[in-house]
């Protein structure tokens, strides 16, 4: 089986403002997959126009990054984010999807090895969050095993489903990270 950095390695991360016309409207494609948005805090589909201006605003700020992700064939099957990327304090949150044709191949975790990368050693964080909606117990999951610790969770933060459904906050630290990278370079 393909290592976790093999497949890391055959993928490009492309930030959305310099991705062609295509790749740009293709993120929407994808973010607005079922599988994909029932796991977002927003839920409904985006139309053409909010997304446009949603790129407008991911070029202007300073404290949001957004890649699209790109396999060995330069085709898009997912994207990445870092939002309230804070300088000072040096952390940010993140998050990620991937196009249901690939999910459950490995890329995930090649994606989130990525992601941990580029937080610690690229953006130089110190820490990095994440949340995940109660019921997405298997990204949890995986999240975990890259060595995110439970830091909380927030309760009945989402409404969905005539529900309400509590959120799990999550963590990680540089130097979690720095001890934790050594077992997927070796694996
Ligand atoms: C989260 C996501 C990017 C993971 O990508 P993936 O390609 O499916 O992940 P992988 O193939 O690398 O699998 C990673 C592990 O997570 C598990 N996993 C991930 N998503 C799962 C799901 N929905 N159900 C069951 N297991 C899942 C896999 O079984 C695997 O565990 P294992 O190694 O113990 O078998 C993808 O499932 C996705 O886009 N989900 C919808 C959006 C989402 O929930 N994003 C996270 C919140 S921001």
């Amino acid at each position: 089986m393909k290592t976790i950095i093999a497949i890391a390695q055959n993928l490009e991360l492309c930030p959305i403002e310099k991705c062609s016309p295509d790749i740009q409207a293709g993120i929407r494609e994808i973010r607005n997959e079922s599988s994909i948005r029932k796991n977002m805090y927003q839920e409904k589909e985006i139309r053409s126009d909010e997304h446009e201006s949603w790129i407008a605003h991911v070029k202007s700020s300073k404290s949001i990054q957004f890649f699209a992700v790109l396999d060995v064939n330069q085709k898009l099957i997912g994207g990445l984010s870092f939002s309230n990327i804070d300088m000072n304090n040096r952390r940010a949150d993140w998050a990620f999807y991937l196009t249901s044709h690939v999910q459950g191949r490995g890329y995930g975790k090649a994606l989130e090895f990525l992601a941990l990368e580029y937080a610690f050693v690229t953006l130089e964080l110190n820490k990095l969050n994440c949340e995940v909606i109660g019921w997405n117990k298997a990204v949890q999951k995986l999240h975990e095993t890259f060595g995110f610790q439970l830091e909380g969770i927030r309760r009945q933060h989402v409404y969905r489903n005539e529900k309400y459904h509590d959120t799990t906050l999550l963590g990680i630290t540089a130097n979690e990270w720095e001890k934790q990278k050594v077992k997927w370079e070796i694996s």
